[in-house]
C-alpha cells in the first residue's frame, strides 16, 4: 500500500491540488476543514481533474465539463454512470494522509 502524506497547510481552501506517488495521480481538495481525494485522469477522456474548477463539493473536468462529487468521485451527469477512484484521507497531527489501494 502507498501512503501519501501532504501537510494540510499546503492544500489551499477551493483549489485542487495533483499529487503523484508511484505513477499514481491523486488530486486533493480541501472543503472547508475536510479533505477529499480523487483520482485525476476524467473518466471521459482523461482531462486533469487537478486543473478544473471547484464549487463546493463540486469539481468540473477542465476540458469538457464532467462534473464530480468530490466526497464520492461519482460524476453528476445523470445517465453517465461514470466515477473516478475516491480515496479515504485523514488527517495524521497536521498533516492529510491518504492510503492508496
Ligand atoms: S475529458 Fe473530462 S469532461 Fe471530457
Amino acid at each position: 500500500m502507498t501512503a501519501i502524506r501532504v501537510p494540510l497547510a499546503d492544500v489551499a481552501v477551493g483549489r485542487p491540488m495533483l499529487v503523484e506517488a508511484e505513477g499514481a495521480r491523486v488530486v486533493l481538495v480541501r472543503v472547508g476543514d475536510r479533505v477529499h481525494a480523487l483520482g485525476d485522469v476524467c473518466a471521459h477522456k482523461g482531462g486533469p481533474l487537478s486543473e478544473g474548477k471547484l464549487s463546493g463539493t463540486r469539481l468540473a473536468c477542465p476540458w469538457h465539463g464532467w462534473m464530480y462529487d468530490v466526497r464520492t468521485g461519482q460524476c453528476m451527469f445523470p445517465g453517465r454512470g461514470a466515477a473516478v477512484a475516491s480515496y479515504a484521507a485523514r488527517m495524521e497531527g497536521d498533516d492529510v494522509l491518504v492510503e492508496l489501494p
